[in-house]
């Protein structure tokens, strides 16, 4: 058989690259995750590892930039009451008794650790007019936000906004206080003495920012003697989202881009959520 040149030329090129590829899986340098051992020795080729570039992209979030705001589920975290939360995760079935496999099931409460609030937690209309968990806006839950220090003698009051001087447009802030120097997410026994918004702080922010994402260190937005009325101040505007409960422990303050992901809780007024900044 005969091939004219330039086809002759394709195929000696095909046949020398082919192997090559092939072989990137054993000598490329790009160990398979141990999770992964027994496809790679029985898929062959089709398990080979990732192409540098794409390996690269993979470990991008791998070095230290991904910072989780979210505290643990754990049965210590604090409630109303000294008791705290107590456990939120009951086994059902257990192959150690004979079952085919592990399974659980959540109980919680929806406004337990690190949590959102809807408008309709404390505003009939808005509860009726559906305003769950389910329709909290993305764009508001995601993007850049700003960490920030609030001193440490005061609740949030509309001085304490004032002295921050956060810029307009600034759409998202967290605010740690003395809640995370006291530790209060760590103790379990509920701690009424918390930092919070008192109502005339909200309605500082309110009227002055275009502050959206409210963030803060423990399981309140609003200081325990404005617990009713600060949070209403929020929830009439219901472009505001609360979010409660947060881990802000050393992180060091500056911006960052936040995303919050809460759970698609139909009919629910809050829910848990998802925080981590990256820097
Ligand atoms: C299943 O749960 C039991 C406890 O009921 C535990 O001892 C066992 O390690 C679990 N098995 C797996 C495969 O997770
Ligand atoms: C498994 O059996 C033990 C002993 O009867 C019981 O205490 C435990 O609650 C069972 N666990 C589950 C998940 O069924
Ligand atoms: C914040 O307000 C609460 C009452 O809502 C109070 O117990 C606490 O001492 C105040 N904290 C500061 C630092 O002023």
């Amino acid at each position: 058989m005969s091939l004219p040149p330039p086809l002759m030329a394709m195929l000696l090129l095909a046949v020398a690259t082919a192997p090559r590829v092939l072989a990137a899986g054993d000598d490329g340098g790009i160990a398979a995750h141990p999770a992964y051992a027994d496809a790679a020795g029985t898929c062959g080729p089709a398990s080979a590892a990732p192409a540098a570039a794409e390996a690269r992209r993979l470990e991008e979030y791998d070095d230290g930039r991904i910072v989780d705001i979210t505290h643990a589920y754990r049965p210590e975290l604090p409630a109303v009451g000294p008791d705290g939360l107590g456990p939120v995760v009951f086994q059902t079935m257990s192959m150690a008794n004979g079952s085919i496999c592990n399974l659980s099931e959540l109980r919680m409460v929806v406004h337990a650790g690190t949590h959102i609030d809807t408008p309709g937690h404390m505003i009939q209309e808005h509860f009726e007019a559906g305003l769950d968990a389910d329709k909290l806006d993305l764009a508001v839950l995601n993007g850049p936000a700003l960490l920030v220090d609030v001193p440490r003698n005061t609740n949030i009051t509309a001085e304490a906004m004032e002295f921050l001087k956060i810029p307009k447009g600034v759409r998202r802030v967290l605010f740690r206080t003395l809640n995370t120097d006291r530790k209060l997410m760590w103790e379990k026994e509920g701690d009424l003495s918390y930092v919070g918004f008192t109502e005339d702080g909200a309605q500082w922010l309110v009227d002055n920012t275009d502050i959206k994402l409210v963030g803060v260190d423990y399981l309140s937005v609003a200081a325990f003697d404005h617990l009713i009325s600060a949070h209403v101040v929020f929830f009439k505007n219901p472009d505001i989202i609360p979010v409660e409960g947060l881990k802000l422990d050393d992180v060091p303050v500056g911006v960052y881009n936040l995303h919050c992901l809460p759970l698609r809780l139909v009919g629910a007024e809050g829910s848990p959520v998802r925080c981590i900044l990256i820097k």
